[in-house]
């Protein structure tokens, strides 16, 4: 029997459980169209995000990295009639490819774009005292992804899930020795994950469409 190859099975799995409707398609479209690089998740990748909503229920959501909008269209779709997400971008020529987009989905009254960086508007909305999340998905730059999920963790309840993206690395995370400060981000996050007593966490390898990676899936535990 002929191998099919990560990229072939990622397509099946597509075609039977995530198929890309055009305002999907024409949201990838727009990326190239306006400079913006193709870092958005896979098809499979955003199913996989709106199961994890589903399994805890999310009516509020929040996601560090919006580039142009692809994950927080999958993140809105998952959302009761209620629910809202807040997405956080630095660029603001992202943010404005994300919200026409977001526009084009009829998803604008679902969706808060603030944009700024994460590390300024995280400690500002903890101020504030918001509502928690039900969900977080951390996708934007690498290097502070333990500060990110710090600032995630003081946002949560227990039974919160905290996803974090691009964690492998093309396996480039075994290298005790990079000099990579992508890697060196992800590699003190899943350090972080392995000696902290609040969270039970896993790594999930990704294979398919994109580069060989990992996503981290982090459950906020009981206080008991
Ligand atoms: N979640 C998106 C992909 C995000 S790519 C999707 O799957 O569709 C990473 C994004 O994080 C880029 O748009 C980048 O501009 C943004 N980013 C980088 N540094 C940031 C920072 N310090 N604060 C907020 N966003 C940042
Ligand atoms: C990169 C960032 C991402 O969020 C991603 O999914 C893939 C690659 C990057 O910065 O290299
Ligand atoms: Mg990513």
């Amino acid at each position: 029997m002929k191998t099919n190859s990560f990229l072939e099975i990622d397509h099946y799995i597509s075609d039977l459980l995530a198929p890309e409707d055009h305002i999907l398609k024409d949201t990838i479209k727009s990326l190239d169209a306006a400079g913006l690089p193709q870092h958005s998740v896979s098809a499979n990748q955003g199913k996989f995000l709106q199961v994890m909503m589903m399994a805890c229920n999310a009516k509020k959501v929040l996601e560090l990295g919006t580039l142009g909008g692809y994950s927080t269209i999958w993140l809105a779709r998952a959302l009761p009639i209620d629910g809202k997400i807040i997405t956080i971008e630095v660029d603001a020529h992202h943010g404005k490819v994300a919200q026409q987009n977001i526009k084009n989905a009829g998803l604008s009254d679902k969706v808060e774009t603030k944009i700024g960086k994460a590390l300024d508007l995280l400690p500002q909305m903890i101020k504030e005292k918001n509502e928690k999340f039900d969900m977080i998905f951390i996708d934007a730059d690498k290097p502070p992804y333990t500060e990110y999920f710090k600032y995630a963790l003081q946002l949560s309840r227990p039974g919160t899930i905290i996803i974090l993206d691009n964690v492998i690395r093309e396996g480039k995370v075994l290298d005790d020795n990079s000099q990579d400060e992508k890697v060196q981000g992800v590699q003190r996050l899943n350090k972080l994950l392995s000696n902290n007593e609040n969270i039970t966490a896993t790594i999930l390898q990704t294979v398919g469409v994109k580069e060989h990676d990992g996503m981290a899936i982090a459950v906020v535990n009981q206080t008991n």
